[in-house]
């Protein structure tokens, strides 16, 4: 139950950002009343801690639940993980484009997790930032332009 949800507002959500690649008619207004506003244009500032809340609790706490501990042997622990505490590009390329980080060898969990190639470098900062402060986490924020590099290289 609580996975398909997450595969519902993953395209609703690139909906609303305007760049999902094939969103369903009417899911741009279904996604606004999903996220609510504050999310798209808003004020810098602490409105950035909670595009990262909104978008984690949004796309990735049906598996990795909302306290970031996910499910022992099905879906990995985000608190004290090496691949959101260590190198940032490394973070930035496994949750956009599905590159496996050293940190995270092959085959320890037998699900797949979806990528989130529709994040736009802004709120995927706001993510990941939030993500390296929360669940127990003290890492640095990241900025919009180390997702950009990440995704060059
Ligand atoms: C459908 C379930 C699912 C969703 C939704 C999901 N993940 Fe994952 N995630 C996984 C699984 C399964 C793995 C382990 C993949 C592997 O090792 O092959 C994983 C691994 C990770 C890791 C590496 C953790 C480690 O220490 O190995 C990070 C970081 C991560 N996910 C972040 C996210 C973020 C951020 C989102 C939301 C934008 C998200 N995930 C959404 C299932 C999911």
């Amino acid at each position: 139950m609580k996975r398909q949800r997450s595969w519902v507002l993953i395209p609703l959500l690139g909906g609303l950002f305007g760049c999902a690649p094939a969103s369903p008619p009417g899911s741009a207004a279904a996604g606004a009343g999903v996220a609510g506003a504050g999310v798209a244009g808003a004020p810098a500032g602490s409105s950035i801690q909670r595009t990262g809340a909104d978008l984690f609790n949004g796309n990735c706490a049906a598996c990795h639940q909302q306290s970031g501990q996910g499910i022992a042997g099905v879906y990995p622990n985000l608190a004290d993980s090496p691949t959101v505490l260590g190198d940032p590009k490394a973070l930035v390329r496994w949750v956009i484009k599905g590159q496996r980080a050293p940190s995270m060898p092959p085959g320890r969990y037998a699900t797949a997790m979806p990528q989130f190639g529709w994040l736009k470098d802004a709120d995927a900062a706001a993510l990941f930032t939030y993500l390296r402060s929360s669940f127990g986490n003290h890492a640095p924020p990241v900025d919009a332009a180390t997702v950009a590099s990440a995704l060059e290289e």
